[in-house]
């Protein structure tokens, strides 16, 4: 027991009131910042003619990005008429000087623009794609990106991203997973938050911070069968407890503001649903920002079957939306609607002031040009620290997926085959979403090779095959890229030249997989294989017996049944960004140990999705023994994912003592320490991402088998042990009951601490209210 100390006791209480009064300071310090800021925008409004106020809410896009098929007309005119509010898809301080000062000199009242981007794993530097990034499990380093991007935005001018996208998907068909932090909504919403923090900064009015925008709100990544667009319908349970979080906790972070969605949301459209956008963004939440719609998606609710734009637009403003992207729905329609009665003035303002409040919070009606400086614009953009950084987070979001015999590391002498597609590719690195990225700049797999080992390695290369030879996947995959180089050989020489290759190597590097826009938008898959012409050539390369290490390209688990029985190493690099060739060669060589764990689990089939850890235990469950009849399976493969969530090897071996709990039996508020001894018993040092997970077996409605809880990333050197230790409350046992209410009920609890979800050591505690 500790004693009793005054000297301690009277410590504490001072730093409580110490902590109290800078809080007290904080809000009242708000409370005046809001209250500033209010008068200002009350005074600019008073000075808005209706038409200007409508202006406000109209996002245009204009510039080289092209993110979707309607762009807008007649910017500069309008410009002049005060008739937009934002543009986006314009980078580079000329470009954006330009229309700022359009804007501010040639309008009436000198409103500022605001300037938005999809800015998504990078700006000019080009991080992994954010599927890649969630891999790293380093919230630190996931929060430094944001900031790079940050800095590399505003250096060109932009003030907003769009971005994080924290939609939660299960479903590896649907292109747009590799955008997001995958299928938890823990851990989802903790990369949500560290986004956020990364984007914004400090301080909003700071030259190198631009206001997030969170997107889709919400729940896109429901989309049924995986298909982009598509319906999405849940009950509110899996919504508030699987879904909701990453949106709540990028809100908790003080997100600027929130993307609609394309999707249904029970039978409405996240545009014009009033229930999403107000009474749960909003009333629940307590949001303050502004909410764009996507892309035209209010126009869009017209083909979703409500109505001609002006109602649909009518309804959007009614429901809490504020500004409208390319479609122009309410600048073409609400004067109209007005005098009709159909919507309110107080509306048309509530929809301009949240629009008018973000600029001012952005420190634009001070400063319009505040990230204009055709100087930072040189120093601060693609500079030798942000590929550093570019190479640093890429090693750390691969994932070693299998490594037989230790292939991996591989010696830095002797003969290697490279081949494959991607292996000798500038064009595929980056990934999905890269606007201002140049792929020129990216660094190819060969290259990286040879910068990591020189001479010391010969590398023999052999193309191997095309990336896809099937036409169809070809034109849509290349459809906003040069179409693939096809080569004039037809399949089978270049496999030959590849086999040819092998058999002359003491291993094979196979750099195979997507191509960059095989994932992202408008980019579902029905199937999820490594596209045939690229399995032709592993299939052929497997037969020559040499040692096949796989370096995979994705932008979401692939079905690699076959890959994982046949290749001895399989390294997933995701689409690893400008560093993409070095980072890899550090990893190969085994100058870093990888230590990467997937945030969304691989399927055996496509027939599995939707497939994710955290499923419910259902009333007949499988045991795992075959045969059974009457249980929850498939009769012709397993229930059991390929990998599991959370699942990654490493070139060294970890191994896990039991869950010691510092008490089985509580009551109340406490806190229950979880701790597990975690020892590296192989070769190499070495990262673990040690995983918490807690199970709720008994309860007033069915629970998930587990969820996440938390997670510590250790270094281990050889032979070395670590005590890792979790801290549990109760706020970690809350879920939300058939009433929606978030809270947690007494009974046994199953503490599970592991390496993935599928390998974790427990032990069961009885906690009381
Ligand atoms: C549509 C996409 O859904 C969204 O994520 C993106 O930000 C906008 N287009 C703008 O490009």
């Amino acid at each position: 027991m500790n004693k009793f100390s005054p000297v301690k006791a009277a410590f504490a209480v001072v730093m409580l009131l110490v902590s109290m009064l800078c809080a007290y300071k904080a809000s009242a310090q708000t409370k005046a910042d809001e209250a500033k800021m209010n008068a200002f925008v009350s005074n600019l409004m008073g000075k808005m003619t209706l038409d200007e106020k409508i202006g406000q809410l109209n996002l245009v896009v204009m510039g080289n990005a092209v993110t979707g098929t309607v762009i807008s007309k007649g910017v500069e005119d309008k410009m002049k008429r005060g008739a937009i509010g934002g543009i986006f898809g314009l980078y580079g301080t000329a470009n954006v000087k330009k229309m700022q000062d359009l804007a501010v000199n040639g309008s009436r009242l000198h409103i500022p623009l605001i300037f938005g981007l999809d800015v998504i794993h990078g700006h000019r530097t080009i991080f992994p794609i954010p599927l890649g990034v969630s891999a790293t499990w380093d919230l630190g380093l996931i929060q430094q990106s944001a900031t790079i991007a940050a800095k590399e935005a505003t250096a060109e001018g932009l003030n907003w991203v769009f971005s994080p996208m924290v939609d939660i998907a299960r479903d590896a068909r649907w292109g747009r997973i590799s955008e997001g932090s995958g299928e938890d909504p823990w851990y989802g919403s903790q990369v949500a938050k560290a986004m956020v923090k990364g984007y914004q900064g400090k301080s909003l009015t700071d030259a190198d911070a631009v206001m997030a925008c969170v997107k889709h709100f919400a729940l896109y990544g429901g989309a049924e069968a995986g298909r982009e667009y598509n319906t999405v319908d849940m009950s509110l349970i899996k919504m508030y407890q699987d879904y909701l979080p990453p949106y709540k906790a990028a809100i908790d972070a003080g997100a600027g503001s929130f993307m609609s969605s394309f999707n249904t949301i029970n039978g409405m459209p996240a545009t014009v649903n009033k229930w999403l956008l107000t009474d749960l963004l909003r009333k629940q939440w307590g949001f303050k920002g502004f909410v764009v719609s996507d892309y035209t998606s209010l126009n869009e609710v017209t083909n979703h079957g409500l109505g001609d734009l002006q109602t649909v637009s009518a309804l959007a403003l009614k429901a809490g939306l504020d500004m409208d992207m390319v479609g122009e729905g309410f600048l073409s329609t609400l004067k109209k609607s007005l005098k009709e009665g159909k919507v309110i003035q107080q509306e048309i303002d509530l929809a301009c002031r949240r629009v008018l409040e973000a600029k001012y919070k952005l420190g634009l009606f001070k400063n319009p040009g505040k990230s204009l400086n055709a100087e930072k614009e040189k120093l601060d953009v693609f500079t030798d620290d942000t590929r550093k950084f570019a190479r640093q987070i890429a090693e750390h979001s691969f994932v070693l997926l299998k490594n037989q015999e230790q292939t991996l590391p591989l010696k830095k002498s002797g003969t290697i085959a490279l081949v494959g597609p991607l292996a000798d590719n500038h064009s595929e690195m980056l990934g999905t979403w890269v606007i201002a990225g140049d792929p020129n700049k990216s660094v190819s797999v060969a290259e990286g090779i040879k910068n990591v080992v020189g001479d010391n390695v010969k590398v023999l290369y052999a193309k191997g095959s095309n990336i896809t030879d099937d036409s169809l996947l070809s034109i849509r995959a290349f459809a906003l890229t040069a179409p693939e180089a096809k080569d004039k050989r037809s399949p089978q020489e270049m496999i030959d030249e590849a086999v040819e290759t092998a058999k002359k190597a003491d291993v094979i590097v196979a750099v195979v997989g997507e191509a960059a826009n095989m994932s992202g938008e408008s980019s579902s898959r029905a199937d999820i294989d490594i596209p045939a012409s690229q399995k032709d050539l592993l299939k052929a390369l497997a037969k020559t017996g040499k040692p096949l290490v796989i370096v995979l390209f994705n932008g979401r688990p692939l079905t690699l049944t076959w890959e994982d029985k046949h290749a001895s190493a399989i390294l997933d690099a995701w689409a690893p960004g400008t560093e993409a060739g070095n980072a890899i060669a550090d990893v190969l060589f085994g100058n870093y140990n990888p230590a990467g764990k997937i945030t969304a689990t691989f399927p055996r089939s496509v027939g599995q999705i939707p497939i994710y850890y955290n499923h419910k235990n259902t009333g007949r469950p499988f045991d795992g023994k075959g045969g059974a009849k009457f249980k929850s399976d498939y009769l012709d493969i397993s229930n059991d994912p390929l990998y599991p969530f959370g699942y990654g090897l490493s070139y060294t071996t970890f191994s896990y003592g039991g869950v010691q709990l510092d008490k089985t039996n509580l009551e109340g508020n406490t806190t229950l320490k979880a701790t597990v001894t975690v020892t590296n018993t192989g070769k190499y040092a070495g990262e673990e991402v040690v995983q918490l997970y807690i199970s709720d077996p008994v309860a007033s409605i069915s629970r998930s088998v587990k969820e996440l809880k938390g997670f510590q990333k250790i270094n281990l050197q050889p032979g070395e042990s670590k005590v890792v230790s979790f801290n549990i409350t109760t706020a970690d046992l809350k879920f939300y009951n058939d009433k929606l209410i978030y809270d947690w009920e007494p009974g046994q609890f199953i503490v599970q601490i592991g390496t993935n979800s599928g390998n974790t050591q427990s032990a069961s505690v009885q906690w009381l209210k």
